[in-house]
């Protein structure tokens, strides 16, 4: 046990561990652990970002996908979903909602919805951005091709969000349909190249997942370096094939982003929606555990319940004034202070007059 206990000093203060040291750790957890791994995530958090948790308005455009990911309630074969899809004017009027109540962080999500064609998204982000000055725009909308990825860039937009699912090229494998876990890493790095600040992450506790594959998740994470990192529990959906699997616990989800965070400090972590769907307060424990970003929905409130990724989500009815009084009321009462501009990775600044954003710090090293 005191063994445990000096690995998690360690990893606070050099960032480092190795895959046996993070796979010994996830086998040790119990509440001492979990106690000094949380209030060192924590430590680590405000070192690097004091008090402040970013919000970001989410806005699930489209619930339409190509994709037959075996997890998801979006995935093609399930017809028991109704779809939905937000016209180009109606995503302006969410971010004019958003931006009228003080957010300046907006990610547009949607499954893979060819709908959007490169032209079409392009226009809209000139738009969004044109529209809405001092705002940062982030995509969420999974796999496209170079050329469109490089549109959407010169178009203005900030970020994307894509996340690699698990590390693991087995369990990718078998999630994916027709997908292929090098070209999941081959957007991530033209992502990279074309100037995005971007997002990767990972689900816990998928169907055979072990201990070794979340290590390799973390390690992946080290490797590439992400601006930020999007972690939540797996939690099955009745209407896929994954229906009758156990899914992810709360507890390991906390442990995995707690280390998250020891091992990429200036990283920006949410507090997953998937966290406060299993636990009432599963984002309140989340930010005490090193997470410092929250992303409520300000999808129209009658879609909202159809953009079911799992079941059980959070915040259907709330709408975006109400939510956002709720989630300042929350991140408050844990002892941390909402800030709803941007939100820059601190490996970003932004050059003062434009709203060109370079690049700090190159991929890889520390700040
Ligand atoms: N449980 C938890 N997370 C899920 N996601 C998709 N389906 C589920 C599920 N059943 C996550 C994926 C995806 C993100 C938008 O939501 O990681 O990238």
């Amino acid at each position: 046990m005191e063994a445990i206990l000096q690995l998690i000093q360690k990893v606070a203060k050099t960032h480092e561990l190795s895959r046996e040291q993070i796979i010994n750790l996830l086998e040790s957890v119990d509440e001492q652990v979990k106690q000094e791994l949380f209030a060192a995530a924590l430590k680590t958090k405000q070192r690097y970002f004091g008090d402040k948790v970013y919000l970001r308005a989410l806005i699930e455009f489209s619930n339409y996908c190509r994709r037959d990911c075996l997890y998801c309630g979006l995935r093609r074969s399930n017809s028991r979903l109704v779809r939905y899809r937000l016209t180009p004017q109606e995503i302006r009027a969410s971010c004019q909602e958003a931006y009228d109540l003080g957010y300046r962080s907006f990610v547009l999500q949607s499954g893979e919805d060819m709908w959007y064609s490169q032209e079409v998204l392009t226009e809209l982000i000139r738009e969004l951005k044109n529209g809405f000055p001092g705002a940062a725009l982030t995509l969420s909308i999974g796999e496209r091709t170079v050329r469109e990825y490089a549109s959407f860039f010169a178009a203005g937009a900030d970020r994307f969000l894509l996340r690699h699912e698990t590390a693991s090229p087995l369990i990718y494998g078998k999630l994916h349909p027709g997908m292929n876990q090098a070209e999941r890493k081959a957007c991530l790095s033209s992502l990279g190249r074309i100037g995005y600040q971007a997002g990767v992450g990972f689900m816990v506790g998928l169907p055979g997942q072990t201990f070794g594959d979340l290590a390799d998740d973390l390690l992946y994470l080290q490797e590439i370096s992400p601006h930020m990192a999007g972690i939540g529990p797996f939690i099955p959906h009745p209407d896929t094939p994954l229906a009758q699997e156990q899914g992810g616990s709360v507890e390991m989800t906390l442990v995995v982003l707690a280390l998250a965070r020891l091992l990429l400090p200036d990283c920006l972590i949410p507090a997953t929606t998937a966290l406060g769907s299993l636990d009432p307060v599963g984002r309140e424990k989340a930010l005490k555990a090193g997470a410092n970003v929250v992303m409520p929905s300000l999808t129209p409130v009658k879609l909202k319940q159809h953009y079911a990724l799992y079941p059980g989500k959070i915040c259907l009815e709330d709408e975006p004034g109400a939510c956002k009084a709720c989630m300042q009321k929350r991140i408050r009462e844990s002892g941390f202070e909402p800030d709803f501009g941007r939100g820059d990775s601190p490996r970003w600044h932004q050059e003062p007059g434009t709203r060109s954003i370079r690049k700090r710090v190159s991929r890889g090293q520390s700040p």
